[in-house]
């Protein structure tokens, strides 16, 4: 009986911590997160879950070079995208563009 009151205080502890874990992104980089804030893309963009905008798993399942991503970006192609509103083109200074248009290429 002692025993499980000692280990009382660790099941809570992991408890508390289990659902803050759940509502971070951990598969979005620590650097493009706050530029994807920053912009706006998260309104209509999350990692896995269709919003106004494709989820970034779907955006990066098309194994777009960084460089299409950045042409993308400027210049919507919505033909590419059946079933969703077109998306209006975004302004996002080439250093930060780079750096998210990286993310989306490389991964998974
Ligand atoms: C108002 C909603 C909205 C916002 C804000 C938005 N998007 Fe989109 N995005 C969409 C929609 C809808 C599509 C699919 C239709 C299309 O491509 O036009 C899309 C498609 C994309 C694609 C895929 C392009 C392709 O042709 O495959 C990329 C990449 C993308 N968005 C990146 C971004 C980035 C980066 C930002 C922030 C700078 C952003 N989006 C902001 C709605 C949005």
């Amino acid at each position: 009986m002692k025993k499980t009151f000692a280990l009382l205080p660790i099941v809570l502890l992991l408890a508390a911590f289990t659902p803050a874990s759940k509502t971070t992104d951990p598969e979005i980089p620590a650097d493009v997160k706050p530029l994807l804030e920053k912009y706006g893309c998260t309104a209509c963009h999350s990692i896995s879950r269709k919003l106004v905008g494709p989820m970034w798993t779907d955006v990066i399942a098309k194994k777009y070079t960084a460089k299409r991503i950045i042409q993308l970006v400027g210049k919507p192609e919505p033909q590419n995208w059946p079933g969703y509103p077109p998306m209006a083109a975004q302004k996002v200074p080439k250093a930060d563009l780079t750096k998210i248009a990286n993310w989306l290429s490389a991964k998974k």
